[in-house]
């Protein structure tokens, strides 16, 4: 199923999104423009906003600040991007040149520092205070992700557990933090917050999983992004430690070698390795656990297409090539 059916539901929601994206990203500075409009137009899934108003959707709100709050969680999201490709030295994203590419190193870094700022100024226009320290919580939480990955590149005694937590800071808290706020809109009791949290971090997880796996195992023209890109900068991601774990000693040394050098030449032979010892299904079953996780979670929620658009998500990002 594509993201456009997934949306259906919220299409109209989606498009005052979009508006709210459009109008907010206004700067009188051109660079500013010209790097925001570059990467935000460049068509991302979009699936944070999504899940602000699923959540939102399934908890019967029927005000106008989810849209606020779904740009908002765009925004962070495109911040962290033009970070990400600046810190993981990335050329391609959504198909096109990095912003880092095309604009260069520092003007990714201080747009990105707008598009987080400008995201500040639109959540305090929100006004509450539950909301301010969802957001606060969870961009601190991405940022000390993002740092805990820093140091764990280059090194291959990362274990699993040090991996799931990064992925959980840098990816699922985003995701959970989006779900948990279009609920505080809704009105949700603490115990249908919790749970619809749940549901946003395991997605989350999930998520990050898959793109793990499809660094490895994807097309560019599917992914829009470089193969390998996390091998290059000798990320030690679930393929490789399972592979390090499980498979020959030969296969063992070489995985290790190429995450403490990092780089792309043994990418062909990690490929083979991979696939070999099982790593990227292994992965994949890893994912589909966080998503069986997350749809449980949903168990509190009653019947609405809402709830129904969420647990396609949950399968969505699972199976997922993009
Ligand atoms: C990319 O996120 C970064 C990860 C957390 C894996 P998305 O896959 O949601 O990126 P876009 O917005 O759709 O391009
Ligand atoms: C996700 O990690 C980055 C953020 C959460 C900012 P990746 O480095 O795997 O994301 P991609 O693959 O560059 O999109
Ligand atoms: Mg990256
Ligand atoms: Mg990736």
């Amino acid at each position: 199923m594509s993201t456009k059916q997934l949306y259906a539901p919220i299409a109209a929601d989606m498009q005052a999104v979009d508006a709210v994206i459009r109008q907010r990203l206004h700067s009188d500075v051109v660079l500013i423009r010209q790097v925001a409009e570059y990467i935000i137009h460049s068509g991302g899934k979009r699936i944070r906003p999504a899940l602000v108003l699923f959540a939102a959707g399934a908890m019967g709100y029927e005000g106008t600040n989810h849209h606020q709050l779904a740009a908002v969680v765009e925004f962070i999201h495109t911040a962290t991007l033009l970070h990400d490709d600046v810190v993981d030295e990335s050329e391609l994203r959504r198909g096109n040149k990095t912003a880092n590419e095309m604009f260069g190193n520092a003007a990714s870094v201080l747009v990105g520092d707008f598009l987080y700022t400008r995201a500040f100024q639109m959540m305090v226009g929100v006004d509450n205070m539950r909301v301010m320290q969802v957001l606060a919580d969870a961009t601190n939480i991405i940022a000390e992700g993002e740092v805990l990955q820093l140091l764990n590149c280059h090194n291959a005694d990362v274990e699993i557990d040090d991996y799931l937590r990064v992925i959980r800071y840098k990816t699922a808290k985003l995701f959970e933090a989006s779900t948990r706020l279009g609920a505080i809109l809704g009105g949700a009791d603490e115990r249908t917050e919790h749970s619809i949290a749940a549901y946003g971090m395991h997605l989350g997880t999930a998520f990050q999983l898959i793109d793990d796996v499809l660094d490895y195992s994807s097309d560019e023209a599917a992914t829009g992004k470089h193969l390998g890109d996390d091998l290059a900068e000798g990320k030690p991601t679930l393929p490789l430690i399972h592979t390090m774990k499980h498979g020959t000693a030969e296969q063992a040394a070489l995985v290790r070698r190429a995450i403490e050098t990092g780089g792309r030449d043994d990418f062909a032979a990690i490929l083979v390795a991979i696939r070999e010892c099982g790593a990227l299904d292994e992965t994949r079953r890893y994912a589909r656990a966080e998503a069986k996780l997350a749809a449980d979670a949903l168990g509190v929620l009653p019947p609405s297409i809402f709830k129904d658009a969420l647990l396609q998500l949950s399968d969505f990002a699972v199976g997922r090539d993009h």
